[in-house]
């Protein structure tokens, strides 16, 4: 049976006792409305522990001020069934005023330079502030020895990864694969603002990065490559914000430099933002 705790000394007692069983912790943290990318990642932290604690907290802080933050879905029941099914221990439960005990405004910052102010971080500034603040919270309060993080999200992976290692938390970061709808959209939870109409286009997404890898792969130069895809894009009814070939980092490959890329799209539909990207 999972056991939802609302409380942080009854956490901190719950993993203190698996601690002194030698047992390793696996963390998943979410905003909830969980789908099957959420649940993939619950596996592979049971994987990688022997007890899974997830969160559930919907973080102001990462939102801008014209974000989803008030609409953002909330299904808690689903959620903590969906958790218990895939193996989860624990469902982590902060409220807002346990999770910025001086308020929002007051609220030690965690900023991660560098990483933070590329593509997501140039559309969305701040939201990578409000990722790394919150997490820094929740790797304090669950004191996980593993953390699982969607690939789906790449740069903020790539974020935390950098913070971790910056700040020495004693977390091993797990990326999870990206998980898809049939015809290749990315799970996501903004996937339920497409309408009828918007929905069959949204995996437009992913064969542009298919074709954007196709063409890397057969020599053709990364501005072309990146032109075409915004164009493909266009056609398709979006309004991009990036389609970018990049390297493993995050930083811009030179001119004719081999090695391992990652295609990256941010795009809307209507006023629905879709991420996705394809390692190579
Ligand atoms: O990826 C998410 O769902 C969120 O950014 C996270 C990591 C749970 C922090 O609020």
């Amino acid at each position: 049976m999972i056991e939802t705790v609302t409380e942080l000394s009854r956490l901190r007692a719950i993993v203190a006792g698996w601690k002194r069983e030698g047992l390793r912790v696996g963390f998943v943290p979410t905003m909830g409305n969980l789908h099957a990318g959420h649940y993939s990642l619950v596996t592979l932290a049971r994987r990688h522990a022997d007890r899974v604690v997830s969160s559930v907290f919907v973080n102001p802080t990462q939102f801008g001020p014209n974000e989803d933050f008030t609409r953002y879905p909330r299904t808690p029941e689903a959620d903590t069934t969906g958790l218990e099914q895939a193996g989860c221990d624990v469902l982590w439960l902060p409220t807002v005023e346990s999770m910025y005990p001086f308020g929002v405004e007051l609220a030690a910052n965690v900023h991660v330079p560098g990483v933070s102010a590329l593509l997501e971080g140039a559309h969305r500034p701040g939201h990578f502030d409000g990722v790394c603040t919150v997490v820094t919270r929740l790797f304090n309060q669950v004191q996980p020895d593993m953390a699982a993080f969607g690939r789906k999200d790449y740069q903020q992976l790539a974020v935390i990864r950098q913070m971790v290692a910056d700040l020495a938390f004693p977390i091993e970061i797990v990326g999870g694969e990206i998980v898809r709808e049939g015809d290749g959209l990315a799970m996501s939870s903004r996937n339920q603002y497409l309408t009828a109409e918007t929905r069959p286009q949204a995996a437009t997404i992913r064969r542009v990065l298919l074709g954007m890898r196709d063409a890397s792969l057969a020599g053709t130069p990364r501005a072309k490559v990146e032109a075409d895809g915004v164009a493909q894009l266009q056609a398709a009814g979006f309004h991009v914000d990036y389609a970018v070939v990049r390297l493993p980092d995050l930083g811009e490959p030179g001119e004719g430099e081999a090695g391992a890329r990652v295609a990256l799209v941010a795009a809307k539909l209507g006023s629905t933002r879709l991420i996705d990207n394809i390692e190579f």
